[in-house]
């Protein structure tokens, strides 16, 4: 197969959209991040890449806690907005009409609207160049009970928004569900 070499790009398709939720000075502020993901089973843990340059960073430093709230589909706007404003300009949370809640950390809030909320403890910095990689333990999950079917989540109730980086740049949501995860890859396994 004909390849195209990219060069050195750091291309991972899908990316999830997550909405880091801090408080600075006294005030919820939430940032969309792509750049982030799942990092270990026991104790759970998860990173998001943020640039320095980011208010979200101030909070991250000064709370050593923090959120990752999923949007659904159907806040795509707030989403995006979260990602074009900087808290230092504008009160994202009372523009995008969110609805706050705590957990156990008093100083990471989070969106009631969005299906699905991670609570985190702020576990350590790695600077790698252009972004700091935040690594959090999550100390708290929480579903919207709509969003869960017989006692576990459930991501296709949930309705995650996804971005999609490369030519397209866009939002887009979970596809069809194309074969049963750990057990499709029976019918290759030997013995
Ligand atoms: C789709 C999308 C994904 C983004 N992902 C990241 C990211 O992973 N890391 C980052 O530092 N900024 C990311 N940004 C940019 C920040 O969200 C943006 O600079 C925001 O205004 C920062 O908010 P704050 O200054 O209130 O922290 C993203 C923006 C968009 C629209």
């Amino acid at each position: 197969m004909k390849k195209v070499h990219m060069g050195a790009a750091p291309l991972l398709y899908p990316m999830p959209v997550m909405l880091v939720g801090t408080t600075i000075e006294g005030r919820p502020n939430f940032m969309n991040a792509a750049w982030g993901g799942i990092a270990n089973q026991t104790p759970p843990m998860l990173t998001v890449a943020v640039r320095e340059s980011r208010l979200t960073m101030k909070g991250l430093r000064a709370n050593m806690a923090f959120s990752v709230n999923i949007p659904s589909s159907s806040l795509v706007v707030e989403a995006d907005y979260c990602g074009l404003v900087s808290g230092a300009k504008e009160d994202k949370t009372s523009a995008c009409g969110f609805t706050i809640f705590f957990g156990n950390q008093s100083n990471a809030p989070l969106i009631a609207e969005c299906p699905l909320n991670l609570e985190c403890r702020l576990d350590r910095f790695i600077e790698l160049g252009t972004h700091t990689l935040v690594l959090g333990e999550i100390m708290e999950t929480h579903v919207s009970e709509s969003c869960v079917t017989d006692g576990l989540p459930d991501p296709v109730k949930m309705d995650p928004l996804i971005y999609i980086s490369g030519v397209a740049k866009s939002y887009a949501r979970l596809g069809e569900i194309v074969a049963p995860a750990f057990s499709a890859g029976l019918r290759i396994k030997k013995g």
